[in-house]
Order: structure tokens, then sequence, then C-alpha cells
């Protein structure tokens, strides 16, 4: 469930109408809704109650400090994976020890700082960077602490360039280096290796892969006689986007609790879209009404500098009027949504049933609140979207949207050329 519903055909996040906010702010704007971020995050907690996990919203799927700072006030950890994740997460007033960081690349600065912010964790990915942890850590005569990133092998069924849990990915490590790596724990003084990740892919619908993941971990444990105090089970729950059967946080924790709470060990969760996907939409202005001999298309100001996710892995979002004209159903028409980007594969959405729309008119890109505005670029020149964030009746521009003087910032002319 989500606050972005129809009344009245007009659209409406929680109780204000967008086209009242698309006055005010110009388009295109990325507009998220509080109330479904903490309904989401909540959903999750409540599911996974009975062993009080730590949740750590993932980061990279948004971090507006807004929408950070919302799910930090309703009690959420972060999962981040980059220095610049770790400066928003101090922005926001984020708890070090709520924060988890993984990624295959992390620099030795960005190792460093996260020590000195006393974070939870590293997941780490390799075994040179676990030499690099306790190289810096022993510098700075400190303590750190580690979970092993496992990959166990297992198919996530989802869209190939969101799969980590396969043997061939770049994540994490597999079993027989994890044992030797926990072998050899003598190597690591400076190192307090307590626990192991999995992350297993993203918009997964299934709790079959995450079972199966998780069994073959806690099996390997048992197996080799590991002894952790903590299993992060990763993020990667998927949502709906049209007609897919999401599994509910509910359903998901019927299936996988059972064998958390046999192993003892602490539970971390690391969703990002299941809390911030339906949270947010994209609202664009049709700029042109297009006809050729074989298609109709409407022109929008936006498309996959600011959105990228239909042109990258083919990604369905719904896409609606925001005001639907009441004689809307009768005239519907395949409907390429394009962006006025120089690439053919710059669309929002293809052969949609469509009302005709006049240019001007607005449209809600649906499910945008994950992996939208933080893939976005400044492709073809055009200034970042602004973000909106509404809270009740009230709406805060949360981010401003970019100028022409922005996207030159920090450019310069060698002299030679002046
Ligand atoms: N934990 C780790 C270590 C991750 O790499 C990710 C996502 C997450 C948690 C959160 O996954 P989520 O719950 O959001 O599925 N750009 C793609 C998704 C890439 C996901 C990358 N890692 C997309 O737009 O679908």
């Amino acid at each position: 469930m989500h606050e972005f519903n129809f009344k009245d055909n007009e659209l409406y996040c929680e109780r204000i109408k967008v086209a009242d906010i698309a006055k005010k702010v110009p388009t295109p704007f990325y507009l998220y809704s509080y109330k479904t971020l903490a309904d989401h995050y909540k959903k999750l907690k409540v599911a996974f109650n009975s062993m009080r996990p730590l949740i750590c919203f993932s980061v990279k799927s948004n971090s507006s400090l807004a929408v950070l700072k919302a799910l930090v006030k309703n009690g959420a950890g972060l999962d981040i994976v980059s220095g610049g994740e770790l400066y928003r997460a101090k922005l926001v007033g984020a708890n070090p020890k709520k924060i988890v960081y993984a990624g295959v690349g992390k620099r030795p600065d960005e190792i460093a700082d996260a020590i000195k912010f006393g974070i939870l964790f590293f997941n780490v990915e390799s075994e040179e960077e676990l030499d690099q942890i306790q190289h810096i850590a022993e510098s700075m005569k400190k303590k750190a602490n580690v979970a092993i990133r496992i990959n166990p092998d297992v198919i996530p069924k989802t869209h190939a360039y969101i799969t980590t849990g396969k043997g061939e990915t770049k994540f994490g490590l597999d079993f027989e280096t994890v044992h030797k790596i926990f072998n050899n724990k003598w190597k690591y003084p400076n190192l307090n290796l307590n626990g192991v990740h999995i992350h297993i892919g993203s918009q997964i619908l299934d709790a079959k892969p995450f079972e199966n993941a998780i069994k073959k971990v806690l099996k390997f444990l048992k197996d080799c006689r590991i002894e952790v105090e903590y299993l992060n089970i990763g993020g990667g729950l998927g949502i709906m986007y049209s007609i897919e059967h999401a599994q509910t946080a509910k359903a998901f924790a019927e299936r996988v609790l059972p064998m958390l709470a046999k192993s003892g060990l602490k539970i971390i969760l690391e969703p990002g879209r299941f809390i911030s996907g339906n949270s947010g939409v994209l609202v664009t202005k049709v700029i042109y009404n297009k006809r050729t001999p074989r298609k109709k298309f409407l022109i929008v100001d936006s498309g996959m500098s600011d959105l990228i996710r239909p042109s990258l892995y083919e990604a369905y979002h719904k896409i609606v009027p925001v005001k639907v004209a009441s004689s809307a159903s009768d005239t519907c028409e395949k409907t390429d949504v394009v962006g006025p980007i120089c690439e053919s594969g710059d669309f929002l959405g293809k052969e949609r049933l469509l009302p005709h729309v006049e240019s001007g008119e607005l449209l809600a890109v649906m499910g945008a609140g994950a992996y939208g505005f933080t893939m976005s670029s400044n492709y073809n020149s055009r200034p970042r979207a602004s973000e909106v964030m509404v809270v009740g009746d009230k709406f805060y521009v949360v981010r401003k949207h970019e100028t022409y003087r922005d996207l030159v910032k920090g450019e310069s002319i060698p002299k030679e050329l002046r």
C-alpha cells in the first residue's frame, strides 16, 4: 500500500493534489510520501519483531537527506556503500552503531573515515580488503568490526544486472575462502570477525531464493563450527511495479523466521526498494504529442537522465495522467512515453494504453522512489530534477532543481585555450 491514490480523477500524494504541487514546483520532480516510507519500514519491523532485527535502509536506493532522516527518525539504521553515503548518514544524525558498510571497492580513506565514525560493521568482500581494513585499524590503534560477505551461489530469478548472489558475480566470497579466513583469524588482531553477510540480488519476488541462501549459510557455519554474533540477510525484497505478486513483509518473515530464530544469531536486514520504491513517483510534463505513420508518442520533459531504469533494465513503471478526464477510458491508445534525450533508448514506457493527454498536462511515473533520483545523471546537459516530500497536507522541496550554473560547477578551461 502506498499513499499515491486517485480521488475524483485526480492523483493525490497523501492529502495533497499532485497537480497543486506542480503549480508551485517546476517539472520534472520526484515526489516522496513520508507516510509511505514510514509505513513500509514499520511493516518489516513488525513482521520481524520477534527477533528484534536491525533494519538498515539501503541508502543507494534513495539517498535524499529528507528520506534518510525520515527513516532514521523512525529507528532505522543505514546500509552504505561509499564515503559519500557515510557523509549523508552523518548529516542526518544516524547512529554509527546502526550503520553497515558494503561494496567491493572501499578506498583506504573511506575505510578510515568509517572506523573513526565507529560504524557497526564492514561487510567485507575480498581478502585484500580484509588486509586493508586490518592495516588501517592497526595504524589507528582501533578495533574494527567485520562481517564477511558470502556469495552463496544461488539463483534469485531476477534481472541479470541485479543478480548478486551467483558464483560468477563480483560480490562476496565463496564458502571455501570464508572458511579459510575464519581459520586464520589470528592474522587480523585489529578485526572483530563477528558476522556474515549475504545479499543475493534485487527485486526478488519469492522467498525461496532467500531460504536457499540462508539455509546454505547456516549449514556452512554449523559444519565449519564458525561462531559469529550477526547474520545480515541483505536486501532484495521485490515490490509491485505492475502485475507481479510481491510477497508481503509478513509472508516473507513467516518463511525465513523459523530458520533464523533457530540459529540464535542477531539479524540484520538491508532493504532499499521495499521501503522507498513505492514511496516515490516522478512527475513530468508532456511537451509534445507526436504521431508518425507507425507510432503515437508523448514527448515529456523527463527521460533516461532522470529515470534510467526503463532504458537500463527494460523496467516497467506504470505511467498515469495526474488528472484523468472522465471520458478518458473510451479513447485509450497505444503510446510510447519518451524523453527529450538524443538516444532511441530514452523512454519511460513503451506501448502504454493511455488516454489523449494534451501538451502541458502532467504524468506521474509510479514506483520511482528507489533507484530513481540516485541513478540520475546530467546526460545531454540536463539539470537534475528537484525532489519534494509530502508530509500529511504539506509539501517541502527537499532538493532544488539544478540550474545551468550547477551543471558547470567545478569546471574550468585550460589557460592556453582562453
Ligand atoms: N544490500 C546490498 C549489499 C546491496 O547491494 C543492495 C542493492 C541492497 C542491500 C538493497 O537492495 P534492494 O532491497 O533495494 O533490492 N539499480 C537496480 C538495483 C540495484 C541494487 C543494488 N544493490 C534497480 O534499479 O533495480
